[in-house]
């Protein structure tokens, strides 16, 4: 069973290329079985999570190459008399093919995409919105059938600005007859880049940007070629990394505009942050300060995706932090494996920790659960003195292209095996 190994301890000097963005890739995918034509998608990255959605379009008939990374989709031809069944049951986790499915066929049947170990990951969101453009949605054992004639233009607010469901809603208000408007839409920057991938191709959306997205459905779309931007969270992954362990490092392609929040908080730990056209340059500061009060929000605010990285930088730092953790229930299962390092994190409710900074951490053996959890545990292996192995990179592996490069780039000791 492979693991990631690392002898940590030491600071961190060099330069790294920053893959395409996994969150912003998907719903491109996923817009692009509702195009009858070939779509080519650059700088795709080369993860686990791509190579998932790859087969679930391949098996309901698109045709997909991924040469390097352009990755080529063709959906002249699908499978459309055969959508629900078989052809569509291996999607338990790619909520984001549901819009896009009712957008192009009408039909998809599919399982809950079920919860994961950082919360129960609910669809009610997704449904309810679609069941207002006219969708039925049928339980059907453990899954359920979705199915609509002709997708109606409807408003919709979101009570929640769930990203998911802003994209299901966008994919399917693009092929739906009249006006959408969604109230109270995520502003993510993946939600840009999906309307951006579809104005593109030939959808009149308005709104990019704010909270409010206006689509005008029905309008032909074409075959384009797109690509996607860096990955924020890739970026502030890296970044996070050198504040822990000291050290100056380039990352090549870091969308900064993104990073907004992010490089404030590596700024308040202490860090010094150079921004060009060609990437973001961070150096450690002498002393790493705690952070008083962090929570996590919808964006521009301080992403969830990055509160594990910050947690595993805070471990060390000269003080008490706290993070707060606001949109998922149970983001915080890397605390147990922190602590067997050494670090001092005391849970508080539900949705706080507290982290009382130790001199250093000791390399172990630790286990990751879960994506960002287990790249979080990567960070505390470069901090920590002694070597630290993670087992389970698989889920680190639907993420990042390939984290042991990428952190060898920037002078760790690091290999899988
Ligand atoms: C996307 O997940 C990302 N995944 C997540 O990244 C990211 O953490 C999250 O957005 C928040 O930014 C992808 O883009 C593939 P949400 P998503 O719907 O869409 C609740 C990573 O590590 N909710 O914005 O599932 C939900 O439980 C992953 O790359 C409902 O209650 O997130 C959560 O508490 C992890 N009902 C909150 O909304 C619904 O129907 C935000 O979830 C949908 C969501």
């Amino acid at each position: 069973m492979d693991a990631i190994h690392i002898r940590g301890g030491k600071a961190l000097f060099g330069e790294t290329k920053i893959q395409g963005s996994k969150n912003a890739v998907l719903p491109v995918m996923a817009a692009a079985l509702m195009i009858k034509d070939v779509c080519i998608i650059e700088n795709c990255p080369r993860i686990s999570d791509v190579y998932h959605m790859q087969q679930l379009l391949t098996g309901i008939g698109c045709r997909v190459t991924h040469i390097g990374h352009t990755l080529t989709i063709d959906a002249r031809n699908i499978f459309e008399d055969t959508m629900s069944g078989d052809n569509v049951t291996g999607m338990r986790s790619s909520i984001t093919l549901l819009g896009a499915m009712l957008g192009r066929v009408g039909e998809v049947t599919m399982a809950y995409p079920g919860g994961c170990v950082i919360g129960e990951r609910p669809i009610d969101l997704h449904l309810n919105a679609l069941r207002r453009m006219g969708v039925v949605i049928y339980e059907k054992d453990g899954g359920f059938t979705a199915r609509v004639k002709e997708l109606e233009g409807a408003v919709i607010h979101l009570p929640v600005s769930s990203v998911g469901a802003t994209e299901n809603v966008l994919l399917a208000a693009v092929m739906a007859k009249g006006v959408t408007v969604i109230q109270n839409a995520a502003k993510e920057p993946e939600i840009i880049t999906l309307c951006e991938f579809l104005r593109q191709s030939g959808a009149v959306i308005e709104g990019i940007g704010g909270s409010v997205l206006i689509i005008q459905g029905r309008h032909e779309l074409h075959g384009t070629c797109f690509t996607v931007p860096a990955d924020r969270i890739v970026a502030g992954t890296y970044l996070m990394s050198v504040l822990g362990t000291g050290g100056h490092i380039f990352l090549e392609d870091a969308p900064a505009e993104q990073m907004r929040s992010v490089l404030q908080i590596a700024e308040e730990i202490g860090g010094e942050i150079h921004i060009s056209r060609e990437g973001v340059d961070i150096i450690a500061g002498e002393h790493k300060r705690a952070l008083p009060y962090v929570k996590t929000e919808v964006y521009p605010g301080f992403p969830t995706d990055m509160q594990s990285p910050l947690m595993s930088v805070l471990t060390t730092a000269e003080g008490i932090s706290i993070i707060e953790e606001t949109i998922f229930e149970d983001r915080f299962r890397i605390l147990e494996q922190l602590k067997k390092m050494g670090a001092g994190i005391e849970r508080k409710g539900k949705r706080q920790a507290v982290i009382s900074g130790v001199d250093f951490l000791l390399g172990c053996e630790v286990t990751a659960q879960e994506l960002r959890g287990g790249a979080a545990l990567v960070i505390a292996g470069c901090m920590a003195f002694g070597e630290t192995v993670v087992r389970n990179p698989c889920f680190i592996e639907r993420g990042y292209e390939d984290i042991c490069r990428d952190y060898r780039n920037l002078g760790a000791d690091i290999y899988i095996g």
